[in-house]
């Protein structure tokens, strides 16, 4: 009996340590700072532009913020975008950047954010870019 009991403090205790730095590493992500997407965009810069005239892989992100997904004319969405009915928002941008074939299966667009920094920067900068 208190053999077992000692046991599950244990866990419990090691749980504990294990998950702190996951804890700490969570706080860590600061409100997003335009600047510093700017740089985040680079990654995005090969396929996309702010130029609603210019064409590359991917459509233009101009006014991109409660922009329906899949809607500038004239460019050749996945139907999974143009069926995906969403709108672009910090609330739906998170989930895309982060893995766009999860929140859109189908998506052509395969780059995936994986510091929650960079994603919440590039936002901040998108939202800027959108003029809001
Ligand atoms: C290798 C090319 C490529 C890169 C790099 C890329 N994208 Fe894309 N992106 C695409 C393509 C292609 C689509 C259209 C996907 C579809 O039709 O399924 C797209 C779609 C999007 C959309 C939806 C736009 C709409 O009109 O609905 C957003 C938002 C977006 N990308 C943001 C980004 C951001 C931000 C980055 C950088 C972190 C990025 N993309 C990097 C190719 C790319």
């Amino acid at each position: 009996m208190t053999i077992s009991s000692r046991g599950i403090v244990k866990i419990a205790f090691g749980t504990w340590l294990g998950l702190a730095p996951i804890a700490a590493l969570a706080q860590e992500v600061q409100a997003g700072d335009p600047e510093a997407g700017e740089s985040v965009f680079r990654r995005c810069a090969a396929c996309h532009t702010f130029d609603p005239g210019q064409r590359r892989a991917g459509p233009h992100l101009a006014d991109l913020f409660g922009r329906a997904a899949g809607s500038v004319e004239g460019f050749r969405y996945s139907d999974a975008m143009t069926e995906s009915g969403i709108t672009w928002n910090e609330e739906t941008l998170r989930p895309y950047l982060e893995n766009p074939r999860e929140l859109v299966p189908g998506t052509r667009m395969v780059l995936r954010l994986r510091r929650p920094q960079d994603i919440e920067d590039v936002i901040a900068y998108l939202r800027q870019r959108s003029g809001e």
